[in-house]
């Protein structure tokens, strides 16, 4: 950034009437969380070991077995009855055990602590529990090996510590047994100990601190289409993911066969992070909890049938697990669903204040059983919010039709859903200057920048989507939650892209989008300031797009420019009814518009942060974001 004398375009912005100026909503800019991508079980969800209770329709999914193990199910988890029995081979040199492959291989750093555990039974029993390198070339696959002893009859849990010396990306977890007893295993679970917050069994620190890097201030929460299934019987159900994890049943992921040339029949949801978790990060970020819940139908892409949803008349149940939920997460501990709450180590509530019913649903399918939650609700729990959707498309007859449905059926907020190409988002700025300011507000649920042909994450899109939250920003009094999709994908487990932050099992990187969110989520102001060029806003005049704000904590003025030209723009900002003395800008820019960020290069795009002096004009780079901090 320079400062320049001759003056192009000048952004007025009228910082003189904050008592009238609309409030920016604290929920402003936040994430959207599915376990798409490999998201939660093998990324945000440390488990190293797939499969671990062996519930996979596939018993020995992930596993491989040899010598005498035989697959039982009258185990101690009646939800996952599943278990190993080992037993001697017969012969001395004979071996019995088994070996799991993890997500994509079971990964450790050098030096790591990593916490093994097991249920197990079959006193007198004893095993090797083994890191190993099967593509070694030296001498010995182990990397690292505890023995563990057997001590009872019944089934109990025991722990260990492996601390291997050398790191590796692809490795396996290996048991071994040993001796002439059998022994019973169950739940065979490996984390680090390193997790995010310390917390045994919990998230990998690297994705976690990365969302909250980006000051979130809702966490919409677990889709995304998995919340619907594939069926009724695949659906989210939040009651199955509370309470110990040994016991919580498995579910098909949909994500594992959506698109049959990206094919992950390994892909299953543990419930590992489950509603308990997904609120404790909430807490964690500081920032609104989101679910998002069935409402009866299943996916509508994949049925067409009527009869594939839940009739009107058996809709209660569904019903009640969003009531319940209010009961879990703000009930105390007498009630039912507090007291798990409580049990699961949290005896105060949760802030819960918004729940949305459905999906990407659509037609009056939707509306009837939505309106049968709405009248519940609002009876039942009046003070929470209820969200609801215009479907999967950003205009269109769906959109078209369900806007006034919700209007009718008196929701607070609605949830839209754009990925789109870039034109869209070029144009997209003025979206909602338009938009009625009465009724519900507008939660921008899901949405990317989709280039036509590069689906790839690239600078270009997340340019795109700068601009185009210009208009988020300046409509501040109708959109008041903005959260892009999807959050996470696995480089070698990935369905769906661009996303927002890439992983493998060791490390992690964010792209040229998480950085716009993360400018956007730590500098969203307060109220928002009027920001015109001759009397109108910016919103792509010359390839320029502009909003502002001011920050009350701060008493910074917040001005988001973005220029899409491949040629820099002088630019003036005039500032009335304030003297700001000191000037910081964040600038976000490429001369490679197809580049972004890798695990291999992590920092091709990234913000660049200076304090700079006050100036009659600057210059805006070629395709650049630029965010002026003014105090
Ligand atoms: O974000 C990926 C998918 O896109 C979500 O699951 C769904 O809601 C949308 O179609």
């Amino acid at each position: 950034m320079a400062a320049l004398t001759a003056q192009g375009v000048t952004l007025d912005v009228d910082a003189s009437r904050l008592k009238k100026a609309v409030k920016v909503s604290p929920t402003m800019y936040g994430i959207f969380f599915e376990d798409i991508n490999f998201g939660a079980d093998g990324g945000l969800y440390a488990e190293k070991i797939k499969n671990r209770s062996f519930e996979f329709p596939q018993a020995f999914m992930g596993w491989d077995t040899y010598g005498n193990v035989a697959l039982r199910e009258d185990g101690p988890f009646e939800r996952n009855p599943h278990y190993v029995r080992l037993s001697p081979s017969g012969h001395a040199h004979k071996r019995t055990g088994l070996q799991n492959e993890g997500f994509f291989g079971v990964s450790w750093h050098a030096g790591e602590q990593l916490r093994f555990s097991v249920w197990a039974r079959g006193k007198g029993g004893r095993i090797d529990v083994q890191l190993v390198n099967p593509a070694a070339s030296g001498e010995t696959q182990v990397m690292a090996s505890q023995t563990l002893d057997i001590t009872s009859d019944n089934w109990e849990r025991y722990t260990l510590t492996l601390t291997p010396e050398e790191g590796l990306s692809k490795g396996m977890l290996r048991i071994n047994l040993r001796g002439d007893r059998s022994v019973d295993l169950e739940h065979i679970s490996l984390f680090p100990a390193d997790t995010w917050k310390g917390r045994e069994g919990g998230m990998r620190k690297d994705l976690a601190a990365k969302l909250d890097s980006l000051n979130p201030g809702v966490f919409r929460f677990p889709g995304g289409c998995i919340v619907e299934g594939t069926d009724l019987a695949t659906r989210y159900q939040w009651k199955n993911t509370v309470g110990p994890v040994e016991n919580r049943p498995l579910n098909e992921n949909r994500w594992h066969y959506t698109f049959p040339h990206r094919l992950y029949p390994d892909y299953y949801q543990t419930g590992g992070l489950g509603f308990f978790e997904y609120f404790q990060l909430s807490e964690d970020f500081g920032a609104e909890p989101l679910p998002v819940l069935s409402v009866g139908l299943a996916c509508q892409y994949q049925n067409s049938d009527p009869e594939a949803h839940v009739a009107l008349d058996d809709l209660q149940p569904y019903i009640d697990d969003a009531v319940d939920l209010v009961e879990f997460a703000l009930g105390d501990s007498t009630t039912t669903w507090g007291r798990v709450r409580a049990q699961m180590g949290h005896p105060e509530p949760f802030t819960l204040n918004y729940i949305a019913i459905g999906n990407e649903q659509w037609d009056s399918l939707y509306t009837q059983r939505l309106a049968l939650f709405i009248d519940r609700m609002r009876k039942e729990c009046p003070d929470i919010k209820i969200i609801g959707s215009s479907g999967p498309d950003s205009e269109g007859a769906k959109y078209d039709y369900l806007w006034p449905e919700m209007r009718r059926l008196g929701v607070d907020l609605v949830d839209e859903h754009f990925y789109r190409p870039a034109e869209w988002f070029i144009n997209g700025a003025t979206r909602y200057d338009k938009f009625p300011r009465k009724g519900p507000k507008v939660f921008a649920g899901e949405y990317a920048c989709h280039l036509k042909g590069h689906k790839q994450n690239h600078f270009k899109a997340s340019l795109l989507e700068a601009a185009f939250m210009t208009g988020l920003e300046r409509n501040a009094d109708v959109v008041t939650m903005a959260t892009y999709a999807p959050l996470f994908a696995h480089v070698d487990g990935w369905q769906w892209r661009p996303d927002l932050i890439w992983f493998d099992n060791l490390n992690s990187v964010a792209s040229a989008s998480y950085y716009v969110q993360q400018i956007y989520g730590t500098n969203p102001g307060t109220h928002v300031l009027p920001a015109t060029t001759n009397g109108e806003p910016l919103t792509g005049q010359d390839g320029l797009y502009a909003s502002a704000v001011y920050d009350q904590p701060t008493g910074e003025y917040i001005v988001k420019v973005v220029n899409i030209n491949d040629e820099p723009r002088p630019f003036a900002i005039n500032l009335k009814g304030a003297k700001p003395e000191s000037l910081t800008t964040i600038t976000l820019s490429s001369t490679d518009l197809m580049a972004d960020n890798t695990l291999e290069s992590p920092r091709a795009v990234v913000p660049v942060t200076e304090n700079m002096p006050l100036a009659d004009s600057y210059t805006i780079p070629a395709n650049s974001f630029v965010t002026f901090k003014m105090k």
